[in-house]
């Protein structure tokens, strides 16, 4: 079967038509995984599903089945599947030069980082990239470079922020299940978020007069030794289940840690690059200026890179060794930002986020006066968090039925994510590349699925 109209006869019209699909069937392709993937690597939905091919917001299985990509494989892709302007410059690339490492010079790596640095607030000063292969390592960097230019030791992240999974980055990733029983976290100690559906404090908003960010102080004076290295954290807390604390929040909290000696550190890897829609980055939506700023996911639309951009002292501290990353800054992978930045720019992605965006919010929130299950909606442009709860006044975390409708979802056609704590937040991130039309799609999918949820 290759027409997808037969199986999805509501999504939103795709002219393109996928290559038919002459590879293995699912069921070798899983039974291969099984022997020789190693176990760790989990797989969404009972029934999992095999993806062999992408083309904007839609991805295609092995049946030709086209979905609608809600969650962006994960935050990842920014302008779309295969953006064919992406698509034509790698392939030029590619037949040019594939590799070569950063200790030659190269004209697409410096081409891109000073485009890269015209995207930050012109006054921040934040122009010196060290690129990577991913999120972990821009985070392992950002923090080494912290200790090494403030001479400190301590670090503090946020409870429910996610940072990585290699050791460092684990020890300063706060949400148990995504943590393994390792000594990574020597030296990290974790913050109250701005969570307000659920105040850390038990308190209310305004009244409770930021407290969760004003108890960062508390943290200093009496679990560090009073002098911190960094503070790290991201704009709106991504699978910790789209958490974003009031304005206020972020410019208190930069306060204390710098009072403390300590760098801020801004991790994008999923606000950066307009998925907020109001900005380029996360932090602007705070007035806030942090020292040091961390990309992947999104920068790359699919391709693995990431970033460090910081001011030039600080990026300084790294010449008193000898420093290099094999992999990262390869020309191929430079291209493929470079392009993703021109894209977003040329093609408006952050006015189409802000406009589509703030259209799903609207829709979501109008579900939220129909489905006592919806406790919360929240986020900003296509960061989209709907979080599900059995009872709006115990606000017991649906985590059983936000399961169900995951898995419902596919079943129509609609990929989207999953994450926080108890795992009972729904996570719209999609390509940003959708349409009002995608987004009804994903709101009367929801309805439909949240009606029938217990029939
Ligand atoms: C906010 C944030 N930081 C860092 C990372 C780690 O990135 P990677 O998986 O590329 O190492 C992630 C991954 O999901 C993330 O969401």
């Amino acid at each position: 079967m290759s027409d997808s109209s037969l199986s999805t006869p509501n999504l939103p019209r795709c002219e393109h038509t996928p290559v038919p699909y002459t590879g293995p069937s699912k069921a070798e392709v899983f039974a291969k995984r099984q022997q020789y993937l190693n176990p760790g690597l989990f797989l969404f939905y009972k029934e999992p599903i095999q993806i062999v091919e992408g083309h904007m917001q839609y991805l295609w299985d092995e049946r030709g089945r086209r979905y609608l990509d809600a969650i962006g494989g994960i935050v990842v892709i920014s302008v779309g599947h295969c953006h064919p302007k992406i698509v034509e410059a790698v392939q030029q690339q590619v037949a040019k030069l594939t590799h070569t490492t950063t200790i030659y010079l190269n004209p697409v790596i410096v081409e891109y980082a000073q485009r890269l640095a015209d995207h930050f607030p012109a006054e921040a000063g934040l122009e010196s990239t060290y690129f990577t292969n991913s999120g972990s390592e821009s985070n392992e960097l950002a923090v080494m470079m912290a200790h090494l230019y403030t001479g400190n030791f301590e670090i503090i992240t946020l409870r429910n922020g996610y940072h990585g999974g290699l050791s460092a980055t684990m020890g300063m990733t706060a949400m148990s299940n995504w943590k393994f029983p390792l000594p990574g976290a020597n030296g990290v100690k974790h913050a109250t978020p701005g969570y307000c559906y659920r105040c850390p404090h038990g308190l209310e908003y305004p009244s409770c007069r930021m407290r969760c960010a004003r108890a960062l102080a508390e943290i200093i004076d009496y679990d560090t030794c009073g002098k911190v290295a960094a503070f790290i954290a991201e704009p709106i807390q991504g699978i910790g289940g789209v958490v974003e604390p009031p304005e206020e929040y972020f410019p208190i909290v930069y306060d204390i840690v710098r009072a403390a000696g300590g760098l801020c550190i801004s991790d994008e890897v999923q606000t950066g690059f307009a998925r907020t829609g109001t900005k380029f980055w996360g932090f602007e939506n705070y007035n806030v200026t942090p020292d040091i700023v961390t990309m992947a996911k999104g920068i790359g639309n699919g391709w693995p890179l990431g970033a460090v951009t910081t001011r030039k002292k600080i990026a300084e501290t790294l010449t008193q060794k000898l420093h290099f990353n094999t992999f990262a800054g390869q020309p191929v992978a430079m291209t493929v930002g470079l392009k993703t930045l021109e894209v977003l720019d040329e093609e408006n992605y952050l006015e189409r986020c802000q406009e589509t965006g703030t259209y799903l919010k609207e829709r979501l929130e109008d579900l939220k006066g129909h489905h006592s299950i919806i406790g919360d909606v929240r986020g900003r442009g296509l960061m989209l968090g709907v979080e599900l709860v059995r009872n709006r006044d115990s606000k017991e975390p649906a985590t059983e039925d936000a399961a169900k409708v995951h898995e419902a979802c596919k079943d129509r056609m609609l990929l989207i994510g999953k994450g926080g704590v108890f795992g009972n937040v729904l996570r719209i991130k999609p390509p940003m590349c959708v349409t009002r039309a995608d987004a009804d799609y994903i709101a009367d999918t929801l309805d439909e699925v949240l009606t029938k949820l217990n029939d």
